[in-house]
């Protein structure tokens, strides 16, 4: 296989591989995914879910892991997650109904949302599940509703390296509260479990996650000191992120998390704190490898400014993350993937919008219509974070496993768009 198939690859889930020109995943062609199911179409490979679920189990034996739902609310993939010893981090009253029907409820489950309604507490405080809390006020309306077990969420003051739209422990963050309302909510609630920080999502260093664990110990220490209040659990968000184009550095959980735990144990020496029990609430890292978008390439055009335009079938719908972030992705033309590059291209969606760019710059073959366009690392807020702009259903998404691919979601139909209509 020439150089740039094996290269391009370790973005695609584990089981990927290219056989006589065609991508492979989970054991069936990309052309024959593409031609039962449809297109675009988001394909999951079951064996890198259970990978890295299992990756995350090994190196935090001890750690109470939940998968963070927002990165794809998905009932079978929270399902196998499951199966997996995986709890679900939920921040609305829809992720905490995906969790529930896939059978995660009560303790499994962890609560989050820096604005819960009524209801969303209410249904942790009947679940028995674990609540962060957010706010001053939240305080006293979790106790009013009944929740038994809390966290407060504390922002330290930490600015991650990655976007700022996903960076989430700076000071002026809409998320947690600041050391000393964290110290007020602890005085009023000195019943309060232990702590909880984020520090930010699609990390590819660890520095401001252990930045954030030896904060997260001193302030517990001071916590002690001035409160007499004892942390017993230390919640530590996710943040791993997932190398999406071939720029990207990879960092991964075997390296990530026991990095975090021990620093945490280090911290905790030197603070004279107790150990704390551990929570960790992966999101993109359990699932963003695991996703691979397929797309029927449409037209092709040359531009007077030289650039050549690929579109494809979907676009901002399917993986608003190239507009909102800037992310950006490679991509294997899935039908020829063992031809070389012809040239470079600039994909582009089919929405009416000059800022429906998947990806600014790729290197393939030349694109003709017709022509499989596979995106890799697309299985983390991508669809979870679609839209039906254009009027544009949302793609359907399959589960591949040895040589089987199950639905997962059925492709929406523009009568289940109009069926929300009343004329
Ligand atoms: C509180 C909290 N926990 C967990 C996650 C999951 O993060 P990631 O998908 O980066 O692992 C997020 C995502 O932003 C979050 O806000």
């Amino acid at each position: 296989m020439p150089g740039r198939p094996a290269n391009i690859l370790r973005l695609f889930p584990l089981t990927a591989g290219v056989d006589d020109g065609e991508l492979r995943l989970g054991g069936l062609t990309a052309r024959e995914l593409l031609d039962a199911h449809g297109s675009p179409l988001v394909v999951y490979d079951e064996a890198t879910v259970r990978a890295q679920a299992r990756a995350y189990r090994a190196a935090a034996p001890d750690a109470f892991v939940c998968y963070g739902a927002k990165a794809f609310p998905n009932v079978a993939l929270m399902r196998i997650l499951a199966e997996e010893g995986i709890g679900a981090d939920v921040s609305t009253a829809g992720e905490f109904r995906f969790a529930e029907a896939a059978g995660i409820t009560g303790e499994r489950l962890v609560v989050h949302g820096n604005n819960k309604s009524d209801e969303e507490l209410g249904a942790a405080a009947t679940a028995g599940s674990l609540v962060v809390v957010d706010s001053l006020e939240e305080v006293v309306r979790a106790r009013e509703t009944g929740v038994a077990r809390t966290l407060i969420r504390v922002t330290p003051g930490i600015d991650a390296d990655t976007h700022e739209a996903i960076r989430t422990a700076h000071h002026g963050s809409k998320f947690g509260l600041p050391p000393d309302d964290a110290l007020e909510a602890l005085r009023l609630a000195p019943e309060t479990e232990g702590l909880h920080v984020h520090v930010g999502s699609q990390l590819l260093d660890s520095g401001a996650a252990l930045m954030a664990v030896d904060w997260m110990a001193t302030f517990a220490a001071r916590a002690r000191a001035e409160l007499r209040w004892e942390l017993r659990t230390i919640d530590l968000g996710g943040g791993l992120g997932v190398p999406t184009s071939l720029d990207d550095p990879q960092l991964d959980v075997e390296a990530f998390v026991p990095a975090l735990l021990a620093e945490l144990e280090r911290a905790c020496e030197q603070q004279d704190i107790p150990h704390p029990g551990v929570v960790l609430e992966p999101g993109r890292s359990l699932v963003g490898r695991a996703g691979v978008t397929l797309y029927r390439v449409g037209a092709v055009k040359e531009t007077a400014a030289g650039r050549t335009w690929v579109a494809v079938d979907g676009g901002l719908s399917d993986n608003p993350r190239p507009a909102l972030y800037g992310a950006r992705y490679a991509a294997l033309l899935a039908n020829r993937a063992d031809e070389p590059p012809h040239g470079t291209y600039a994909v582009a969606g089919k929405h009416c919008e000059s800022g429906d760019v998947l990806i600014d710059r790729v290197e393939l073959p030349e694109p003709r219509r017709g022509d499989i366009l596979a995106v890799p690392a697309t299985g983390g807020y991508t669809l979870a974070m679609g839209s039906n702009y254009n009027a544009v259903p949302r793609p359907a998404v399959v589960l591949v496993r040895d040589g089987n691919a199950t639905v997962i979601r059925r492709r929406e139909t523009i009568d289940d768009l109009l069926a929300l209509e009343s004329y």
